[in-house]
């Protein structure tokens, strides 16, 4: 199985986007969702060194994640594969459906209040940079945290409860969901995500479990270069 770990943030890590498993191709989509967020905790790191914000970039960046995590990547586990999981017994109420829909609805929020969060900072107003920032953390917090449990538990009992006849049938879905509802949106995230990276000067993807670098050069994918990273070491 593919799973999302740390790599090279260029376009031949994030543009292999190619399997023809289900499961993987949800793994792998997490790469690519990552990889903009490497971007945005990337900006929100300038912005807590007292930096103004790239507010086109940071739109463009939320815009991608939006579209293509709230988009089109939730709406495949939330209205494809989350189903499909019920029917093998993984629960919805009170168990890890549930958890996983609750955790989708709040992404989508933090999402929102970074939107909110950033008329302010796109002015220049250093206080509204830095909470624009903590709104950047929120949202890495979650999204990781998320992604843990679906590399984690999620998607290995998936492999292994859906026959290989389900598994077909589940990608052929997905790929009707994309084709009606997004097409050409993942050729776009596969060649604009790396761009954003390779301007913002981030070799590497970050591990999935990384929570924040602020304080731990060594979970800085800068090599703790930031002066916020520094002073923790
Ligand atoms: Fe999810
Ligand atoms: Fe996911």
């Amino acid at each position: 199985m593919t799973s999302v770990k740390e790599g090279e943030a260029g376009p031949h890590y994030l543009g292999c986007v190619t399997s023809t498993s289900a499961i993987d191709r949800l793994s792998e989509e997490h790469g690519l969702l990552l990889g903009a967020l490497a971007g945005l905790e990337e900006l929100a790191l300038r912005c807590m060194d007292k930096q103004p914000l790239d507010a086109e970039r940071a739109a463009a960046l939320v815009g991608l994640i939006s579209e293509f995590g709230c988009g089109l990547h939730h709406a495949i586990e939330d209205e494809l594969l989350f189903p499909l999981l019920e029917h093998h017994g993984v629960t919805r109420e009170c168990g890890a459906i549930g958890v996983l829909t609750y955790e989708h609805e709040a992404f989508e929020e933090a999402l929102s209040r970074l939107n909110t969060a950033m008329g302010e900072a796109s002015e220049g107003d250093p206080w509204a940079c830095r909470t624009w920032a903590r709104q950047v953390d929120a949202l890495s917090h979650i999204s990781r945290g998320h992604m843990c449990k679906e590399e984690g538990v999620l998607f290995p009992f998936a492999q292994k409860a859906l026959s290989g006849a389900e598994q077909e049938e589940l990608f052929e879905r997905m790929c009707e969901l994309e084709e009606k509802r997004h097409r050409g949106l993942r050729e776009r995230v596969v060649v604009q995500v790396p761009r954003h990276l390779k301007a913002l000067g981030i070799a590497k993807i970050p591990p999935l479990e990384r929570i924040g670098c602020p304080g731990d050069p060594r979970k800085c994918p800068k090599g703790g270069q930031h002066s916020t990273c520094s002073q923790g070491s």
